[in-house]
């Protein structure tokens, strides 16, 4: 099949590179000249593990290419697939400025009988004002359908080739052959339903993980309080079939380029439609005040991080990606800094990333072991593979009293830091 992908973000570059290497016939698009410039030299602007080798194996086999020229990557397409950000709005709501101007710019150009999937994360009721930018630029037949996406940051190019389910939301039988068709080699497991529904599907699987998070991010709190540990409790609900021990790592609460923005979204979404008492609007509430909460408690166990040295491991929002969106360490580095300490920073990925975004005062190091040098706390935010297996006998011996290493991912046990002589404070335990 001939199809087009609008937006070469996160979402556009993978979709269409696994696109592509099902064989299809893919053009990426994009109003940026030096992205599609680098993309077609096979150059990724972001880390993701995987997707340059199959970005420049596709466009080598010539199943995909790059432009910024509407009228080229539109004429032959039977799918058009609108994959441009959609930023947040000062009230919460998605902007959806970019999804129009992209429905805009490929209306006059759409050839007859072309599906249009919005893949962006939108709003209910988008649809229908796509649909009419769309009328009113061309005569010719096409229809609407929604296809969300639902891959993760760090195993994108895997979750798209081997998705759990391909959600397709389509009016007609003949959008639903088409995209089913097309999804088939990725996976049988195709649930179909009308657009709207599909639509729904992304928002509500980011606010159920969302919420997840958020749930056992608050048993962990109520685990602190009367001495339980929350990695038992988890070990010991998870076995309940209907509840599961998946997914449910506590922490600082969730980042990235998603979940804050969709739960943001629906909240916003809720209180336009007068539901003002929406669980969403305490979901974002809980999360947005997690990191200053924590930091308040762990400043008081360590008797005051002014003017001591803390070393802070992981810079991104989670590990295998140098996404620094919504990362904690742009809220707990902050607020370091305003209490005091002294703050050297480490990530495998995501140093140059996140530079321009903190304070000046920050001394960032390439490796482990220099960065926790002469520190008295290191806070651990990523659970990056490098943070997992650390020789603690050695950290320990280059760090200062009194030694607090605070794992907000909960990837050591208190005992064997104990025994390398370091003072352990985890998440809901
Ligand atoms: C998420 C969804 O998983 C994906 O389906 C959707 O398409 C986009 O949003 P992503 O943001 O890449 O993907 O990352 P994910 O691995 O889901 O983590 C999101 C945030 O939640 C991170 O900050 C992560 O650290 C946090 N998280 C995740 C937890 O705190 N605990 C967990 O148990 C899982």
């Amino acid at each position: 099949m001939k199809i087009a992908c609008i937006g070469t973000g996160f979402v556009g570059v993978v979709t269409s590179a696994v696109f592509a290497k099902l064989g299809n016939q893919v053009v990426g698009l994009d109003i940026d000249e030096k992205k599609i410039e680098s993309l077609r030299q096979g150059i990724v602007p972001f880390y993701e593990p995987d997707l340059s080798d199959l970005l420049v194996e596709t466009q080598k086999t010539g199943n995909l290419s790059f432009t910024t020229d509407y009228s080229q990557g539109i004429k032959d397409s039977d799918i058009v697939m609108i994959m441009v950000g959609t930023p947040s709005a000062p009230d919460g709501q998605a902007d959806l400025k970019y999804v129009f101007a992209a429905t805009e710019s490929l209306a006059p150009h759409l050839k007859d009988g072309a599906i249009v999937i919005v893949k962006s994360t939108v709003p209910p009721g988008t649809n229908a004002k796509v649909r009419e930018i769309i009328k009113a630029k061309t005569s010719v037949n096409f229809e609407m359908a929604s296809v969300p996406e639902f891959l993760k940051e760090g195993t994108a190019v895997a979750d798209t080739l081997h998705p759990d389910r391909a959600v397709i939301g389509v009016e007609s039988d003949r959008a639903r052959d088409i995209l089913v068709e097309l999804h088939k080699p990725l996976t049988s497991n195709v649930v179909i339903m009308k657009p709207e529904s599909a639509q729904m599907c992304k928002y509500a699987a980011n606010n159920y993980l969302a919420t997840r998070i958020t749930f056992i991010n608050q048993i962990a709190d109520l685990c602190e309080a009367n001495g339980a540990d929350i990695q038992e409790v988890i070990a010991g609900i998870g076995q309940d079939k209907r509840i599961g021990a998946h997914y449910w790592y506590p922490g600082l609460g969730y980042g990235g380029s998603c979940f804050p923005k969709d739960v943001k979204e629906i909240a916003a979404y809720a209180k336009s439609i007068n539901e003002n008492d929406s669980l969403f609007i305490k979901i974002d509430d809980l999360n947005s005040k997690r990191i200053t909460r924590l930091m308040a408690g762990y400043d008081k166990l360590v008797g005051g991080f002014a003017g001591k040295t803390v070393s802070v491991l992981g810079l991104s929002f989670k590990p295998n990606t140098n996404d620094t969106r919504v990362a904690p360490c742009l809220e707990v580095i902050p607020w370091l800094l305003d209490h005091g300490a002294i703050v050297k920073a480490t990530d495998p990925k995501a140093i140059e990333e996140i530079k321009p975004l903190l304070p000046p005062k920050v001394e960032y190091l390439n490796d482990v072991y220099e960065a926790v040098t002469g520190a008295s706390v290191v806070i651990l935010l990523v659970e990056w593979d490098e943070y997992k297996t650390l020789d603690l006998s050695k950290l320990s011996s280059l760090m200062t009293e009194p030694k607090y290493f605070i794992d907000t991912r909960n990837q050591y046990d208190s005992k064997v830091m104990q025994d390398a002589g370091l003072k352990y404070k985890g998440v809901g335990r």
